[in-house]
Parts: C-alpha cells; sequence; structure tokens
C-alpha cells in the first residue's frame, strides 16, 4: 500500500540539499574538516519511564546539555527570521504542545503555508517529516526548510546567511554556548551547526507524562476514567480501526527509534477529498503525490500523532476539520462529502482511498468515550516543562525582541 516510486521524486530534497550546500559553504567555513568528536559521549537521559523508547539520535550529532541549550535558544530566537518578527517558536507554540491554532502557518513576510503547523512533540522518534515527504527523515535537514524555503517563505532567510551568523555572533550568551556546543572547533557559528542544536533541542521535547502514559507505563489503574477506558477499547477495535495508522507509543505508525529493527513508513489516503469524483486532492495539497507524481500516491499524507491532539485544533494537513467530534464523523462516514464549492466531491468513493477507512457506526455515547479516550493523551506537564520554554524572558539578555 506504499508503492512510492522515489526516483521521479526528487524536486524538494534537491532543493533543500543544494540549500544546505550553499548555507554551509558561506558561513565561513575555511577551517577544513570537522574535528574529530571527542570520545564517545555518555549516553543522553531522556528521563523517560520505563518501557518507554527512546529517540534515534544520529552519529552525526550526539546529544549534550549545551547543545540542547543552544538549540532552545535558538528555537526562541526571533534573529532567525529575515525581518526579525519571528522564531521557530512563533509556529511551535509550547502551549498548543507546539503547534499554532492555525488552520495554515503564516511566515514571516505573512505569506501562507498551503499545509498547517505540526507539533514537534515527539518528532525525534518520527520515521519521515513532515504531512507527506518520504524523503525528509532528518531534523538537521527539515530545519533548513522553514530558515530558507521559499515556497513559502517562513522565517525568510534565503540569501541571508551571513546576516544571520552576523546577528549570532554579536550575542553574548552565543558567544559562550556555540563553542560549548561544539568543542573544538575553530568557528562553530555556522548554519550547519545551527540545525544540529536545534535538533538535539527538539530530541528532548517528549510527551511522556498525560493519563495514557500513567496508565500505560506508571501501571496507575485509575489513571483512565471509566469513559476513557471504553473509549480506548473503541480506538484498539476492528470497528474502527484507529491504531492501525495511529498505533504504538506514538499514536502513529511512521516511528522509528533506539533500537527498533525496521522503519515504518506509511502514507495514507483518508478520502478527505474527490475532487469531481476523479481522486484529485486541491492543487498543493495533493499528499505523497506532489513529490513522486505517481496517481495512487494521490492524497496520501502521513498519520500524525494523537498525542496532545485536544490542543492542536484544527485538524487535517490542512486544518479543514475544526473539532475531534467533526473528525469522527469523517471517519464514521467512510471519508468526507463536500457538497459544492471548488473542492466538491464525495470522500468516501476517493479510488485511492486506504481500505482502512470503511466507516462505521457509533452512538453519541461511543463517539463521546473516543474523544475522552484522546483526551487522555493530553500531556499538562509538557506545556509547562521549563526544559522546552522560551529561555530569552528567563534572563535579561535581549535575545529574543
Ligand atoms: C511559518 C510557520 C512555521 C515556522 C516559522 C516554522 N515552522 Fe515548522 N512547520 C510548519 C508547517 C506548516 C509544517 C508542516 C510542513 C509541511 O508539511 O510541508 C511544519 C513542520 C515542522 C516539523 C515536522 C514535524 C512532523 O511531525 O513531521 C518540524 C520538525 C518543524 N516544523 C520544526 C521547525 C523548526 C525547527 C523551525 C525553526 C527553524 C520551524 N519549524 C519553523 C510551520 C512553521
Ligand atoms: C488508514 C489510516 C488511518 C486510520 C485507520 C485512521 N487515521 Fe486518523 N489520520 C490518518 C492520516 C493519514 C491523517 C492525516 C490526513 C490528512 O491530513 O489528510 C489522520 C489524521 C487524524 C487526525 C487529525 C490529526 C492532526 O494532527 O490534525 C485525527 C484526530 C485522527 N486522524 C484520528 C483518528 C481516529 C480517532 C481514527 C479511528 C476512528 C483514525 N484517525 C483512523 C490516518 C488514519
Amino acid at each position: 500500500m506504499t508503492n512510492l516510486t522515489l526516483s521521479t521524486a526528487a524536486r524538494g530534497p534537491i532543493a533543500v540539499l543544494l540549500l544546505f550546500g550553499s548555507a554551509a559553504g558561506c558561513g565561513g567555513e575555511g577551517e577544513g574538516p570537522l574535528p574529530p568528536e571527542p570520545p564517545a559521549p555518555a549516553a543522553w537521559d531522556f528521563g523517560l519511564p520505563a518501557g518507554y523508547p527512546k529517540p534515534k539520535v544520529p552519529e552525526e550529532n550526539p546529544m549534550s546539555a549545551d547543545k540542547v541549550e543552544l538549540g532552545r535558544r535558538l528555537f526562541y530566537d526571533k534573529r532567525l527570521s529575515g525581518n526579525e518578527t519571528q522564531s521557530c517558536a512563533s509556529c511551535h507554540e509550547q502551549k498548543l504542545a507546539f503547534t499554532d491554532g492555525r488552520p495554515s502557518g503564516i511566515g514571516s513576510t505573512g505569506e501562507v503555508h498551503p499545509r498547517g503547523s505540526m507539533s514537534i512533540v515527539n518528532v525525534g522518534y518520527l520515521s519521515t517529516l513532515t504531512w507527506a515527504n518520504p524523503l525528509m527523515t532528518e531534523l538537521e535537514e527539515q530545519a533548513l526548510l522553514p530558515l530558507f524555503g521559499e515556497t513559502p517563505v517562513e522565517l525568510g532567510l534565503a540569501g541571508k546567511e551571513d546576516v544571520l551568523l552576523e546577528r549570532l555572533r554579536k550575542e553574548p550568551i552565543y558567544e559562550a554556548l556555540f563553542p560549548k556546543a561544539f568543542p573544538g572547533e575553530a568557528d562553530p557559528v555556522r548554519i550547519s551547526n545551527v540545525v544540529r542544536a536545534i535538533g538535539a533541542f527538539q530530541r528532548t521535547v517528549i510527551s511522556y507524562r498525560s493519563a495514557w502514559d500513567r496508565h500505560n507505563y506508571g501501571g496507575d489503574a485509575k489513571a483512565l476514567t471509566d469513559a476513557q477506558k471504553r473509549g480506548k477499547e473503541l480506538f484498539f477495535s476492528e470497528k474502527l480501526e484507529c491504531f492501525h495508522c495511529h498505533g504504538g507509543f506514538n499514536f502513529s505508525d511512521s516511528v522509528e527509534h533506539d533500537g527498533s529493527t525496521f522503519t515504518e513508513t506509511m502514507f495514507h489516503n483518508t478520502g478527505l477529498y474527490n475532487l469531481g469524483g476523479t481522486g484529485a486532492y486541491p492543487e498543493e495539497n495533493r499528499g505523497v503525490y506532489e513529490i513522486t507524481g505517481v496517481s495512487t500516491d494521490m492524497g496520501r499524507f502521513r498519520a500524525p500523532t494523537l498525542r496532545n491532539i485536544t490542543l492542536t485544533a484544527p485538524y487535517m494537513h490542512d486544518g479543514s476539520i475544526t473539532t475531534l467530534s467533526e473528525v469522527l464523523d469523517h471517519y464514521a462516514a467512510g471519508g468526507r462529502t463536500i457538497a459544492d464549492g471548488p473542492n466538491a466531491g464525495v470522500g468516501s468513493q476517493n479510488p485511492y482511498k486506504s481500505e482502512l477507512i470503511s466507516g462505521f457506526l457509533l452512538t453519541e455515547e461511543e463517539k463521546a468515550d473516543v474523544i475522552a479516550f484522546l483526551e487522555a493523551l493530553t500531556d499538562e506537564a509538557l506545556l509547562v516543562d521549563p526544559r522546552f520554554s522560551d529561555p530569552w524572558t528567563e534572563d535579561d539578555a535581549g535575545g529574543s525582541p
């Protein structure tokens, strides 16, 4: 069901690789090859409950406390946009489980992204990043897109690599932190290290303190209400099928972790659209098809994690569903029907739809139970955890204008 023909696919990622090349090439990198990494660092303690998998850490970017701290500073630093109005956190807000509450992202120059901002919670576990790009697999590479991408402009730094590095060099906190995070480098303030540090920070943003986690990992029999327990049975039932695509500890089927033996990469058409009965999705949001051009990839998107789902409305890649109740109506109907307008069509008859989306009947009480179960995935501690919050407000360094 995931027959991706990647040979025809390279449009997006090649642009990214070129970008990485040029970005890395103009940051005053005359120092030659990287010095050898210091002796293998002690395994990073992610502080997770027993049984909760650990994220994979790439060999080229080992974890360290200084690097994570640097990454947190950068994530919240508005100097990372061309006009210094936005940081990563502008579209990934902690109080909304690192989303932005909008149907689609709005960049620093006002350009509207075709898709909605995604939670960065648990991104260290994902086998592919973003809504529908099978080739985007590394956080270090993904961060270049919002920084330097031009379709659409997000942070708007294309061609301004030196401006950014100049800004960063002037900040006393960075003057101390970059060398600590990248010891032994003659000139550590460079783009490749910016994205490494942000990647290391993002890998620490893990949700493991929801009621579900207390029930599942903490052995707390009272963590879930009766309604949540009934909802759990439905969620994991063959009638609703949710768990096939939103299963496992991360409630998603595109997951890998430290020690996992194979990587799952799955994309599904859930029958959200069926323009004119052709199976088509709206222009710019045609899922994996945008990359491969293969018709059966039309409308295929990654199943996002359902952790903290009550906080990340509106839903779906284009924010076109407002509430969880309407999401359940969509699945119960086996696809969404849009009666009129440019997107009219009967989603349940989309020829490319996953066979797992076949519809079901749910009483109002059952529906409420499923939503109650989804509420059990909300991690309140994450939303106020100082390890993930804006560091520039804690001191008066004036970093985040
Ligand atoms: C203008 C709003 C905006 C800004 C600024 C922004 N993002 Fe995003 N982010 C998005 C959108 C929209 C997506 C989905 C992109 C897609 O599917 O094409 C996304 C996706 C992601 C993902 C993938 C998550 C997943 O589940 O696969 C990560 C990681 C991420 N962003 C990190 C960052 C980082 C790091 C920065 C700063 C360097 C940043 N973002 C800046 C809007 C934004
Ligand atoms: C065939 C795989 C599949 C099944 C089965 C499935 N989903 Fe999904 N789910 C997805 C995909 C793919 C998306 C993203 C679709 C898009 O944006 O076009 C999604 C999106 C969602 C979203 C919105 C997530 C967000 O961040 O916007 C929710 C909520 C959701 N699903 C809940 C459920 C529930 C509840 C069930 C069971 C009734 C279910 N899903 C069954 C694949 C699936």
